[in-house]
């Protein structure tokens, strides 16, 4: 099934990468941080009333540095967009009609800020729910001068459901998702099959759903669902090779360093 063969396999993944993002599952319980509850209800809630999802993040009290904060008061009138049950309006938020490329999240926003700057011509909707993320970002977009990406906070299952219409999308990076290492957290995982097939008919035909990783449990079930999606089709022959665009994060980096796999996954909508 795969044409790349991690190094070592067995390797244990980062809890906290090099940009303070933290993995949620092992490194929240060692610290003793309340995870969510077990159920699909949220405690105190009555069942029959009100049903929630089972959320791909938890969240979490971030510290927001000085300059983090700074750009949240003055540029996110600017970058962010409020979550909003009606479809976006692109044309109008980046001032022009341009190839879409949707991010769900992008953590601290480095490969974000460096995919838009080496790609001036596309617009790029970055979701991000941890709001120092969503300052560090937006601080990027300042000091680089981009403008070519906007912010919203908020669940990126929500976001696409309610404010992406189907065939709108030119392209969906999802980079290092949490890999929910624990079989019982599995269900947390954001790749899952109705998840897959909302995202790929958000796509217009010939866009791309461009997955990676460095838990190899995580990248054989993306490829698994990904593959199991009709509409979609792979570039390549199981994994593939990290395009130009998609830049070597620090974390990865050392990661490589120390023979961890990292899997590209790099489907197109048909
Ligand atoms: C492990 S981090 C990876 C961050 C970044 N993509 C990178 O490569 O460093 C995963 C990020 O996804 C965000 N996230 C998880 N589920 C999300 C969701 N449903 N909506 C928005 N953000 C989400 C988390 O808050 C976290 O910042």
């Amino acid at each position: 099934m795969s044409a790349h063969t991690p190094q070592n396999p067995g390797s244990k993944p980062h809890d906290v990468n090099d940009d303070g993002m933290h993995s949620p599952s092992d490194a929240a319980e060692a610290r003793g941080t309340p995870d969510r509850p077990e159920s699909d209800y949220e405690a105190g809630d009555a069942p029959a009333l009100h049903l929630r999802r089972i959320r791909s993040f938890v969240t979490r009290a971030g510290r927001v540095s000085t300059g983090q904060r700074r750009a949240l008061d003055e540029l996110s009138p600017h970058f962010v967009l409020p979550f909003a049950a009606a479809p976006l309006d692109w044309t109008a938020t980046f001032g022009r009609a341009a190839p879409r490329v949707l991010e769900i999240g992008f953590g601290m926003g480095a490969t974000t800020a460096e995919i838009a700057a080496r790609r001036p011509d596309d617009d790029f909707l970055g979701i991000e729910v941890h709001e120092p993320g969503v300052g560090a970002l937006l601080k990027l977009i300042g000091e680089q001068e981009l403008h070519n990406i906007r912010i919203i906070q908020h669940d990126a299952v929500e976001v696409v459901e309610q404010m992406l219409p189907e065939g709108s999308l030119d392209g969906v990076h999802i980079y290092f998702p949490d890999p929910w290492h624990k079989a019982r957290h599995h269900k947390r995982r954001l790749i899952q099959p109705p998840f897959v097939a909302t995202l790929a008919a958000r796509l217009k035909p010939g866009g791309y759903l461009h997955l990676a990783t460095d838990w190899e449990n995580y990248a054989e079930q993306m490829l698994e669902v990904l593959s199991a999606e009709l509409t979609l089709q792979n570039t390549a022959t199981g994994y593939a090779p990290r395009p130009d665009y998609r830049p070597i994060t620090k974390f990865e980096r050392r990661g490589l360093r120390l023979g961890h796999g990292v899997w590209d996954i790099l489907f197109k909508r048909i």
